[in-house]
């Protein structure tokens, strides 16, 4: 597995892999990976013969007072676990080579992006279309692949490749969860055991709105307080039933492909968790 830390670089191997004629895909991660990012990495290989992962925690995704500097980090862990998911290569890039001095273009998705995470995380978006952009162009990859625990990242990022016309096709993987049922994120290890018990009451919240949903429930305000009555400890920042695809608010009668959304803040760690509703 071929460690670059330089866009010449990475453009040098993509190159060389275009010329034997191989199909390139791209994982991006801000590192500290866990079995999710490891299960985007082993469905990126049936897209491609080429799977370059990405490591860069990016500042401008992060708001001040928000975890940038505390945001774990595993040079060596995540590296040997690149290479046991089968990477070809692992672009490490400085936050200069990034951002050098004087850069100033951002992208935004203002639509998408407001609301939801949005709401608490105004700047966040715009920082990950940014990056996301920049990484895009940076590897020219065939396919690249985002976990769709970040429905909403997933949404803002398949809009801009759209509207910028990115040569690229965007791959969403299922949520990737503990065997207890949490959503894998990196920001889990923040969690206190008290913290990380109640946080098992997300995916039982899901349940049971998907349970709900099941049984006939289609009122978005019924279905959103299926979800309440069940989250334990924590601040709930949102339970929102919105359009799978446009992200737009369902008031009343919920019908069509929709998603059930929630964000809930266990101390400082911010949790979030989705689930599909498929008419
Ligand atoms: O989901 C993440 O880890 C990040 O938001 C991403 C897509 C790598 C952009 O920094």
């Amino acid at each position: 597995m071929k460690i670059l830390e330089s866009i010449a670089a990475v453009r040098a191997f993509v190159a060389q892999a275009r010329r034997a004629d191989r199909r390139v895909a791209l994982v991006p991660t801000m590192g500290a990976l866990h079995a999710g990012h490891l299960a985007l990495m082993t469905a990126a290989q049936t897209h491609a013969a080429v799977v370059v992962t990405s490591i860069f925690v990016n500042p401008t995704q992060f708001a001040a007072g928000e975890d940038l500097a505390q945001y774990p980090r595993d040079r060596e862990g995540d590296l040997a676990k690149a290479r046991s998911a089968g990477c070809a290569a692992v672009f490490l890039p400085s936050v200069e080579a990034m951002y050098p001095a004087g850069a100033q273009t951002r992208v935004s998705v203002p639509g998408l992006a407001a609301g939801l995470c949005g709401a608490s995380r105004p700047t966040h978006f715009t920082g990950v279309a940014t990056i996301v952009l920049k990484l895009l162009n940076i590897v020219g990859p065939d396919v690249a692949v985002f976990g769709e625990k970040d429905y909403q990242q997933l949404a803002v990022i398949r809009r801009m490749v759209r509207d910028l016309d990115v040569p690229v096709q965007i791959v969403g993987h299922p949520i990737v969860r503990e065997p207890d049922g949490l959503a894998m994120s990196s920001r889990n290890v923040y969690l206190s055991v008290e913290q990380r018990r109640d946080a098992l009451s997300l995916g039982a919240a899901l349940d049971a709105v998907e349970a709900a949903w099941g049984a006939g429930l289609r009122d978005s305000e019924g279905l959103i307080g299926e979800a309440r009555a069940r989250i334990r400890g924590g601040t709930i920042d949102y339970v929102e039933v919105r359009d799978a695809d446009d992200l737009v608010v369902v008031e009343g009668p919920a019908t069509g492909d929709m998603v059930v959304a929630l964000a809930v803040r266990y101390g400082t760690t911010r949790l979030i968790d989705n689930r599909r509703l498929r008419a």
